[in-house]
C-alpha cells in the first residue's frame, strides 16, 4: 500500500500568533515559488494552542493546503479542568492531528504510558488523528537497545484502540531530539519496522499497511532523503528545522 508521506513541523513553544502568520505565509510562498504545489507530500504544522485560531483562519482564507495539528490535548472532554484543552475544541479549529506523548511531555509533565493511552482515546473520540510519539533515551539505548522502550510505549498507547483507527506513530529517539545527532536511516528503519509490527498486532494487517510511521530527531534538509528512502519511514516530525521557512521547505521538497 502506498502511504502518503507526512512532513510535520512541531513548533513547540515558539512563534506567537503574529509570527505564525508571517511564517506560514513565507513557507507557503517558498513552496509555491519552487512550484511545489503537488499533493505528493502532506505538510502539517503544529503551532502552540494560542496560534491555532489565527493559523486556521489564514490557511482557510489563502487556501493553503497545510494540515493543522495541536501539540497536546486533555484526557477530558469538558469541565472543571483549569488550563486543559479539549479535543472537541481542537476539532472545531479544523485540527486534523494532535501530538501525544512527546518526550518533552513525558519528561517535564510526568506523562505516563497510561496518560498517553487516555489521550489517544480522547483524540480518537473527537475525530483527531493522534501522532503518538515514542522513543528511547540514551540510557535506555545503552541498557535495552533501541527498540524495547519504543515498542513498549506504543503497545501501551494502543491499548483498546479499534482496528479502523486513524493514527500516526512518530519514532523519536530522545537522544536525537535537538542534539544535532540524528539516528542513521538504518537505525530509524529498524525501529520503525518493529513499531509497524506493533501496529499490526492491534490494527491488523490493513492497519499496519496504512499507518504512517515518522522519524523525528535532528531532521534537516541534508538528511531527510536518507530517512525517506527507508521502507518503514513515511515522513518526519521536525522540531527546530521546522521554524526556518527555507529549511522546512527544503525538507518538504526532499524528493524534488
Ligand atoms: O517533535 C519534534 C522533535 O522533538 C524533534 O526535534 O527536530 O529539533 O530535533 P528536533
Amino acid at each position: 500500500m502506498n502511504r502518503m508521506p507526512l512532513i510535520a513541523g512541531n513548533w513547540k513553544m515558539n512563534l506567537d500568533h503574529l509570527q505564525a502568520v508571517a511564517f506560514v505565509q513565507k513557507l507557503h510562498w517558498t513552496l509555491k515559488d519552487a512550484k511545489h504545489e503537488d499533493d505528493s507530500v502532506e505538510v502539517a504544522v503544529f503551532p502552540p494552542f494560542t496560534d491555532l485560531r489565527t493559523v486556521q483562519t489564514l490557511l482557510d482564507a489563502d487556501k493553503i493546503a497545510f494540515a493543522l495539528g495541536a501539540q497536546d490535548l486533555s484526557t477530558k472532554d469538558s469541565g472543571a479542568y483549569t488550563g486543559e484543552i479539549s479535543g472537541a475544541f481542537l476539532k472545531q479549529l479544523d485540527c486534523r492531528y494532535v501530538i501525544i506523548g512527546h518526550s518533552e511531555r513525558r519528561e517535564y509533565h510526568a506523562e505516563t504510558d497510561e496518560v498517553v493511552a487516555a489521550k489517544v482515546q480522547a483524540a480518537l473520540r473527537h475525530g483527531l488523528s493522534p501522532v503518538i510519539c515514542v522513543g528511547e533515551t540514551a540510557e535506555d539505548l545503552e541498557k535495552h537497545g533501541a527498540s524495547a522502550v519504543p515498542v513498549a510505549q506504543l503497545e501501551a498507547a494502543l491499548a483498546g484502540v479499534a482496528a479502523d483507527a486513524d493514527i500516526v506513530v512518530a519514532y523519536e529517539p530522545v537522544w536525537a531530539i535537538g542534539s544535532g545527532q540524528a539516528a542513521t536511516p538504518q537505525q530509524a528503519q529498524d525501529v520503525c519496522a518493529k513499531l509497524r509490527e506493533v501496529v499490526g498486532s492491534v490494527l491488523g494487517a490493513d492497519g499496519a499497511a496504512r499507518t504512517r510511521i515518522l522519524y523525528g530527531g535532528s531532521v534537516k534538509s541534508a538528511n531527510i532523503a536518507g530517512f525517506m528512502r527507508e521502507p518503514d519511514v513515511d515522513g518526519a516530525l521536525v522540531g527546530g528545522a521546522s521554524l526556518v521557512a527555507d529549511e522546512f521547505a527544503a525538507i518538504i521538497r526532499y524528493q524534488k
